[in-house]
Formats: structure tokens, C-alpha cells, sequence
């Protein structure tokens, strides 16, 4: 008898992005990116913030008891545990459950995330669901144990800056680093896998060329959305940390700065353990 072999599954992709205007380069970049990727063969989810009228806002209304001090952590993961979170909040929590890999796209303001999808973050991204410990198991949900691993996310951003200014000595802090909240703190923390950022600096003054360029090359990104390696972070809870989440003092001795949270090539090559 012959099996037919059981098909690949289409790869799903939730694209978040956020911008007012459906003529600028962020959603022209959306459209592109979005189109390419179909035409891979990838599944596209979309959540266009703007476009959705997304509440940023996380409020105690309806969540904790009325005249109750409302505890946003805790609260929170009580109605996630009881079936009580707001229905746009269960709706992004399960596009995020259905995703490999995320593409979060935004133009960069006051050197961070547009408030609508800092919100996005502050009410999807809650305890017992993306953070914290899970509420059936009481498994620790962070880092390399978060409940997201296996996910992988690509950055993909606009910025007025030029492109030396976010580079190692620019002004405004080597991009990795300037974005470490977002990379580190909140993608890496839930587990996922964490892709070097996509930027396109100078961006208000793209012409048809550049556009051209940074779409080319936001495409070659895309296309190694499931396979380019990751930023290597370090593991919170196999003896890189103290218990006050200092990095141990035998792991890259007087060293400081954020590069320090990287697993380094050297340490990654054996022959330097000899
Ligand atoms: C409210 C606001 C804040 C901004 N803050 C920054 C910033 O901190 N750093 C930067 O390089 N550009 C900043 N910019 C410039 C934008 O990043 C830039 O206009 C945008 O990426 C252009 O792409 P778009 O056409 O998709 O909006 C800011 C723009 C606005 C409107």
C-alpha cells in the first residue's frame, strides 16, 4: 500500500502594523511585504491597527470589580483564566496563537513604538497568556521557557534618522540596541525568536528609487523569515544570570553595555573553551 505524504502546512504570518495613513511608505511597505510573502506560499494574518480602530488603551472597566483597586497584572490574568477578556483582546491573542512567525512594522516615534501598538502590547501580551506562569500547569512562561518559542519575529521599521545615526557610534545608539525594550524585553521574554531588525533610516525622503531599494530588500528579509538565525540571547535560567538578573560575574567579566546580553561567537566556538 502507498502513503501519499501528509502536506507541509502553509506556514501562517501575523503582520501587526501600525500607521494612520495608507499612503506612506510604512503601509506602502505593508502592502509589498504582505503580497510577497503570499505569493511564497505563506498564510496572512493581518492586524492593521489603525485600519481595525484598535483601543490601545488598558483599562480596569469590566475587567476588575466596580470600586475595586484594579491590579492590571493581576486582574487581568484572572479575567484571561475566568473567559472574561474583551473580545478584540481574545481575537489578537488568537491570531498570535496561530502564528510561526510575526512581522511587527511601525514607523519609529520619539524613538519607540506609536502608541497604538505599544497598546496593542500592553492589553494582548498578558499574564498567564504571554508572560508569568501558565494557569493550567503552573509552568514559568519566560524566556527560554515562554510560551511563544518557536516563534519567530521580524521588526520592520521606518525612522527619520540616517543610516550612520543607528549604526555602532551613531547618535542615537547602534538599532539593536536602541530598540533592546521591544527586541529583548518583550519579544525575547515571551519566547520567541528574535530576527535582527529591518529599518529603513532616511525615510522621509524615499523617492521612487529608494523605494525601490528598501522594498527589495525588506522582500530578502521576508524570505528568511523562517530560516535566518536568530539574535543569540542568552538563556535567563542556565547559570548565565544571578538571581537578581545580573549577568553571573564568570560570563564576560568586566564587560558592560547591552552587547553583553549576546551570546558572543567566541564563546559559541569550542576550540576557545580549551
Ligand atoms: C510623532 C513622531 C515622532 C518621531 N520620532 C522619531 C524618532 O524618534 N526618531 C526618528 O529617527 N524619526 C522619528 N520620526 C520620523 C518618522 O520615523 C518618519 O517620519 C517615518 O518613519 C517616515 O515613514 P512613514 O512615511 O511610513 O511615516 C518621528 C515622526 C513623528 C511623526
Amino acid at each position: 500500500m502507498t502513503t501519499t505524504p501528509s502536506p507541509t502546512p502553509t506556514p501562517t504570518v501575523l503582520w501587526l502594523s501600525a500607521h494612520p495613513e495608507p499612503r506612506s511608505l510604512t503601509a506602502s511597505l505593508r502592502v509589498s511585504g504582505i503580497a510577497h510573502l503570499r505569493a511564497a506560499g505563506h498564510e496572512v494574518i493581518e492586524s492593521d491597527l489603525y485600519a481595525m480602530g484598535w483601543d490601545p488603551v488598558l483599562r480596569g472597566e469590566g475587567i476588575s470589580a466596580q470600586g475595586e483597586r484594579f491590579d492590571p497584572t493581576a486582574d487581568v490574568r484572572r479575567a484571561l483564566v475566568e473567559g472574561r477578556l474583551p473580545e478584540d483582546v481574545r481575537r489578537e491573542q488568537a491570531k498570535l496563537t496561530a502564528a510561526n512567525a510575526l512581522v511587527v512594522q511601525f514607523p519609529l516615534w520619539w524613538y519607540g513604538l506609536p502608541a497604538i501598538l505599544k497598546g496593542w502590547m500592553d492589553r494582548v501580551l498578558v499574564s498567564g497568556f504571554a508572560f508569568g506562569t501558565d494557569p493550567r500547569t503552573g509552568r514559568r512562561l519566560r524566556f527560554e521557557d515562554g510560551p511563544f518559542r518557536g516563534k519567530r519575529v521580524l521588526t520592520a521599521l521606518t525612522l527619520g534618522d540616517r543610516p550612520r545615526a543607528i549604526g555602532p557610534r551613531g547618535k542615537s545608539g547602534q538599532l539593536e540596541e536602541l530598540l533592546f525594550g521591544l527586541l529583548h524585553g518583550t519579544f525575547a521574554y515571551t519566547g520567541m525568536d528574535v530576527l535582527p531588525p529591518f529599518a529603513v533610516p532616511s525615510a522621509d525622503r524615499v523617492d521612487e528609487e529608494a523605494f525601490t531599494r528598501a522594498q527589495a530588500a525588506l522582500h530578502v528579509r521576508l524570505d528568511g523569515l523562517l530560516t535566518d538565525p536568530a539574535l543569540p540571547y542568552r538563556p535567563q535560567f542556565r547559570g548565565d544570570y544571578t538571581e537578581e538578573w545580573e549577568l553571573a560575574p564568570h560570563v564576560r567579566p568586566g564587560e558592560e553595555g547591552l552587547s553583553v546580553h549576546l551570546v558572543h561567537e567566541e564563546e559559541r566556538d569550542p576550540s576557545h573553551a580549551l
